[in-house]
This record gives structure tokens, sequence and C-alpha cells, in this order.
């Protein structure tokens, strides 16, 4: 059975994953109106991949007898300056995402919950990766900076990403 300050926390972190999804969800469809289908379909990968990440916590709630309870998500932001821009946000996004897993591994480690600290650990290395890719494109864009035939290139690489599983019918790893 999951204790109930852990299933708060566990909750919390539902809506910040679903924040995630709904942020980069609203990022690729900046990415769709300014005709860059590459980053548009790689934000949506990995909005799907944060819908992922909340139905781990949903599932893991669920197996421990807890409860799901799903709040208010908030509004996310419609637009850009550049695609650079865009990056720069979704890595200041990410540092926060990795502050709230280390709170929640605290937390976590303060109950001496071993069941959820297998799970929170999950999140730690995932945050390592997630920091890691978003960093490394911020780095390419810089790179890029005002020039459009090396954008138009580096959107054709962006649109080769994979879909990951299916969030809702999936618990592996992703
Ligand atoms: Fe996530
Ligand atoms: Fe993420």
């Amino acid at each position: 059975m999951i204790k109930k300050k852990i299933e708060e926390a566990f909750n919390k972190q539902i809506n910040e994953e679903i924040y995630s999804f709904y942020l980069y969800l609203s990022m690729a469809a900046w990415f769709d109106s300014i005709a860059l289908k590459g980053f548009s379909m790689w934000m949506k990968i990995q909005a799907q991949e944060e819908m992922f990440h909340a139905m781990k916590f949903y599932n893991h709630i669920l197996e421990r007898g807890g409860n799901v309870e799903l709040a208010k998500i908030a509004e996310p932001k419609a637009k850009w300056e550049t695609p650079l821009n865009v990056y720069e946000e979704s890595l200041t996004h990410e540092r926060h995402i990795t502050g709230c897993i280390d709170n929640l591994m605290n937390l976590i480690l303060g109950e001496k919950d071993h069941a959820g600290q297998s799970l929170a650990q999950w999140f730690v290395d995932e945050q390592v990766e997630e920091e890691a890719n978003f960093s490394e494109i911020v780095d390419k864009l810089k790179m890029i900076g005002d020039h459009n035939p090396l954008l138009l290139m580096q959107d054709k690489e962006m649109g080769q990403r994979q879909p990951g599983l299916n969030p809702f019918f999936n618990t592996g790893t992703e």
C-alpha cells in the first residue's frame, strides 16, 4: 500500500508530465505554423514520451492500491521567436523537471519507500538523457544561427526521429 504523502507527490508529478506533454505539443503546433515539419514531428514524439512518463506514475500508483487524481493543466505558451528560443525554453523546462524528480527522490528516501525509489531512479536516469538531448539541439541551433539552408537541413534530420511506444498500452522502458 502506498503512503498518502507519496501518492500525492506522484499525482503532482503526473500533472508536471502532462504539462510537459502540453508544452511540447504547443511547440509542435508553432513549428507546424512556420512549416518546419521535421521539428514539429520531433516535438510531437517528445510530447508522446512525456505522456508515457505520466502513465508510468499512473500505473505505479494504481498497482500499489493508490488513487490517481488528475488536476488542472496549466496553459502553455503558443508563440516563440526562433527554433533556438523553443529549445532553450525546453531545456529550462527539463531542468525544472529534474528538480521535481530530485525532490521526489528525497521524499522517497526519507520515507524509505523502496518500490517508489526504483521508479524514481528510472526518472533520475531519464532526466540525464533528456537534458543531454535538448542541450545538444540548443548547441546545434546556435551553430546554425540565422542560416536558413542549414536550418532546413536540420529540420530534415529532426523529422527522422522515430515514435516511441503507445503511452497508454505499454509499461516498458523508453
Ligand atoms: Fe518527462
Ligand atoms: Fe522530458
